[in-house]
């Protein structure tokens, strides 16, 4: 089954806002698979957002994830990495659907919530930075058989 990775940025940890997204995702019908809260560190922050190197945005957002907490998660469902971008909406909030939870729960680019992976290559990607493969678990759960034939 498709995995991806999706971490609830400092933001989302100081406004008390971990439950209402777990919720979504809950909701959804997705089945977490790993979960844990740290602190990131430089090295982690760099190598999270290595393809942005060089762009203006880089530094304050390497030093937005490093300021406090994360809940790092890895759901797992049915073509999950795409439609967990849906429910996040959009990256700049202003423009995310209202119904999303950055539409939601957010009003400007830097302060966005969520991050999730934006293909199955960079879920792999992602997941191996912050999980180890024994932290992530395979289980049956009630209803898996009501979510698709
Ligand atoms: O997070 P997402 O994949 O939707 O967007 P991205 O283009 O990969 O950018 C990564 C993160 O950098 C965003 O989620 C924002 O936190 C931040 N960013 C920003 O602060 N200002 C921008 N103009 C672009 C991105
Ligand atoms: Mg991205």
């Amino acid at each position: 089954m498709e995995r991806t990775f999706i971490m609830l940025k400092p933001d989302a940890v100081q406004r008390g806002l971990v439950g209402a997204v777990i919720t979504r995702f809950e909701e959804k019908g997705f089945k977490l698979a790993g979960m844990k809260l740290l602190q990131v560190d430089r090295t982690l922050a760099e190598a999270h957002y290595a393809e942005h190197k060089g762009k203006g945005f880089f530094e304050p957002t390497v030093t937005y994830i490093m300021s406090s907490p994360v809940v790092a998660m890895v759901w797992e469902g049915k073509n999950v990495v795409a439609l967990a971008r849906e429910l996040m909406g959009a990256t700049n909030p202003a423009n995310a659907n209202p119904g999303s939870i950055r539409g939601m729960y957010a009003m400007d680019i830097s302060r966005n919530v969520i991050h999730g992976s934006d293909s199955v290559t960079s879920a792999e990607r992602e997941i191996g930075l912050y999980f180890k493969p024994e932290e992530l678990i395979n289980y049956r759960k009630v209803g898996d058989e009501w979510l698709s034939e």
